[in-house]
């Protein structure tokens, strides 16, 4: 089933499901999720310096004679490298490790607190030169958009931050719609935390799907770009298999109730 895109503010488009690449460090379980996910529809990869993981990209792409241009790759640019020069000097250290000359999407991995304005000005730099089609960040809280905003010539494109059902940040989630902003759900099966939910369980069985079909169609039903990460073949398949059908209003609701500010990744709240 096709993947549907998503509009971003820029003018670009996105796949809403990508395949996460956090943890993948194993060339061999890279190229296998890799290639598994290709042959099923992902074309977005969400890769970061962090991850150290941008290289198998490239490797994946010769190895299985796929055209650059039919993927989108996100990569991030870690917290060690935040800073204006080290910004474009790790960028550029990423294009070579990717064998690309752009990526698709370059997101600021963290609001690391001071150093993030002038990261945001190189970010901006990039976009300019035409080596990022689009530019975003990751882990922003409301604070540090509303700061963002202030000194930014360009907004980002995405937000990229930890959501799912037991962690659904209602009011970020508005705050970007109303700033044009797209949110990318990290960690949307709650890294596999919390898979005991009866709820879930129940409508799991009543929608004949499994327990993360049921939390990924919740976040494609907000709206979200959504990047499971898996390994296993199964899963990958499973995963994106979420398009054949619909929570229905009033399940839907039911599972809006199930939000508890569950954080299995780090916590940008308190960063000022
Ligand atoms: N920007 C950030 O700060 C940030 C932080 C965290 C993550 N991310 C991105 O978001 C991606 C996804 O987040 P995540 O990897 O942390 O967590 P996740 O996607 O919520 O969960 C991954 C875990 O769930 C398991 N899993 C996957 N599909 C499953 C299924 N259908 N049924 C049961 N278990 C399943 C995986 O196991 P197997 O692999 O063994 O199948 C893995 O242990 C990352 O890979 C990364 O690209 C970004």
């Amino acid at each position: 089933m096709k993947i549907p895109n998503i509009l971003l503010n820029d003018g670009t488009k996105i796949p809403q499901i990508g395949l996460g690449l956090y943890l993948v460090k194993d060339e061999n379980d890279f190229m296998s999720a890799f290639k598994c996910a290709y042959d099923n529809n992902y074309r977005l990869f969400d890769s970061a310096q962090f991850y150290k993981n941008e290289q198998f990209i490239a490797k994946a792409i010769k190895k299985y004679k796929i055209n650059r241009e039919d993927i989108l790759i996100t990569t991030k640019i870690a917290v060690n490298n935040f800073g204006y020069k080290k910004t474009l000097k790790s960028f550029d250290e990423s294009l070579k490790k990717l064998e690309s000359n752009y990526v698709d999407l370059i997101l600021l991995h963290f609001p690391v607190p001071v150093l993030r304005k002038s990261s945001w000005k190189a970010l901006e730099e990039i976009k300019e030169q035409g080596l990022a089609k689009s530019i975003g960040v990751s882990n922003y809280t409301i604070k540090h958009l509303e700061q963002l905003k202030k000194y930014a010539n360009i907004l980002p494109s995405v937000n990229q931050v930890e959501l799912h059902l037991f962690l659904q940040q209602p009011e970020l989630l508005k705050y970007c719609n109303k700033n044009n902003i797209k949110v990318e759900a990290y960690a949307p099966l709650a890294h596999g935390l919390a898979m005991d939910n009866p709820l879930v369980l129940q409508l799991a069985k009543k929608y004949k799907k499994t327990y993360a079909q049921i939390m990924l169609r919740f976040l494609i039903q907000l709206n979200l770009i959504i990047i499971p990460k898996s390994v296993t073949r199964e899963r990958i398949i499973q995963n994106i298999d979420i398009l054949d059908f619909e929570i229905k209003k009033e399940d839907f609701k039911s599972l809006l109730t199930l939000d508890k500010n569950l954080r299995t990744c780090w916590d940008p709240t308190r960063i000022p």
